[in-house]
């Protein structure tokens, strides 16, 4: 079995990428042949900086490294350094209709939210999907909202399939649904995009802020509280604790007697302590960047390898060779 998945260094990752995704992905490694990589050329549909696209690649090669990416399991490497998917990438889009793209959903919202949409942002499916197809891969997995993208890559890698002949593997989604939307500290899904998020590695200070200034209702710290289980901090504080100590914490809200002030203190030090080893883990990489630029060199190469013989099956069968 081949796994498959790809996170944008976009920004600083949080709560959701890592429960949504990396957390799942590493925790496959296990179970086939893993292939992670960092998605910059999907990075260049809404980030315009040069200097902030090298530093980001560099935090998220960190980041996946220290949260227990293992190289000599799974194959890390940088979307860019295999540029064949650019070549698959167009021969995908001569077979995608424009209604498969105009009914995405990550594309509508970006357009919603205002944002002035470039072809890139449009074609971003078709890119996800040559990721997907050019490395045979059977399961990818992804937080509910990329779901529909790797549907999308079925439908394409069908059409493909039934006017060249055999070509692609059609791909799974793989969603944990317990994770599958990680609330932001505003409740809604937690995101880059929209300022909401916890990251995985910030700093001790400015985090902590931004966990006491969770706004919840006004309820007194005496008052019991039935809805317990609805609570953001809870909620939160169920992806970072053993079951049994949240459901003692909630129990305590529940009960009456326990205030938002305390409770948010609880949050912060569960989150802080639960990534201790791996905050220590990332600070070694740091001070060792030639190891993890070797890592990305050797999974580049590993990735390549396959890459170029997939993709020559593509251009053999719709008569490029
Ligand atoms: P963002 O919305 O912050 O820009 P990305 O689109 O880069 O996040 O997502 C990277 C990966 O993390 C994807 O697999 C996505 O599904 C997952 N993910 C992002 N946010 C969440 C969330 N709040 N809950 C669960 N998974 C998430
Ligand atoms: N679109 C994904 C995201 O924003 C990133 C991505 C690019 C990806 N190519 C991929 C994910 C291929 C899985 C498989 O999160």
């Amino acid at each position: 079995m081949r796994i498959l998945s790809g996170i944008q260094p976009s920004g600083a990752l949080h709560l959701g990428n890592y429960f949504g995704m990396m957390q799942p992905a590493i925790d496959l490694q296990q179970q086939g042949e893993a292939f992670y990589f960092i998605a910059d050329y999907h990075s260049m549909t809404s980030l315009f900086d040069a200097a902030q696209r090298r530093k980001n690649t560099l935090d998220v090669a960190l980041d996946f490294l220290a949260c227990g990416l293992d190289p000599q399991k799974s194959v890390f490497f940088r979307q860019s350094d295999v540029p064949e998917v650019c070549e698959l990438s167009w021969l995908l889009t001569t077979l995608t209709p424009m209604g498969l793209l105009e009914r995405a959903h990550s594309y509508k919202d970006k357009v919603a939210k205002g944002l002035s949409p470039n072809h890139g942002l449009f074609a971003y499916p078709v890119l996800m999907a040559a990721d997907i197809l050019i490395y045979d891969s059977n399961v990818v997995p992804v937080g509910r909202d990329q779901k529909q993208h790797v549907e999308m890559t079925r439908d394409i890698a069908i059409k493909f399939n039934e006017t060249y002949g055999q070509t692609f593997v059609l791909p799974e989604p793989q969603i944990r649904e317990s994770v599958a939307v990680v609330p932001g500290i505003d409740g809604q899904k937690m995101s880059k995009s929209y300022g909401n998020t916890i990251e995985i590695f910030g700093e001790e200070k400015p985090t902590r802020k931004k966990i006491m200034g969770i706004v919840m209702d006004s309820r007194t710290p005496a008052e019991p509280k039935p809805d317990a289980d609805k609570n953001l901090a809870i909620q939160l504080i169920k992806l970072v604790e053993p079951q049994a100590t949240a459901a003692a914490i909630e129990e305590r809200l529940r009960a009456g007697g326990m205030g938002y002030g305390d409770l948010k203190k609880q949050l912060f030090e569960s989150y802080w302590n639960h990534f201790a080893d791996a905050r220590k883990k990332r600070a070694e990489l740091a001070a060792n960047l030639d190891y993890v630029n070797q890592v990305l060199a050797e999974g580049a190469a590993r990735a390549r390898t396959l890459a170029r013989t997939v993709l020559q099956r593509a251009r053999k069968n719709c008569g490029l060779e």
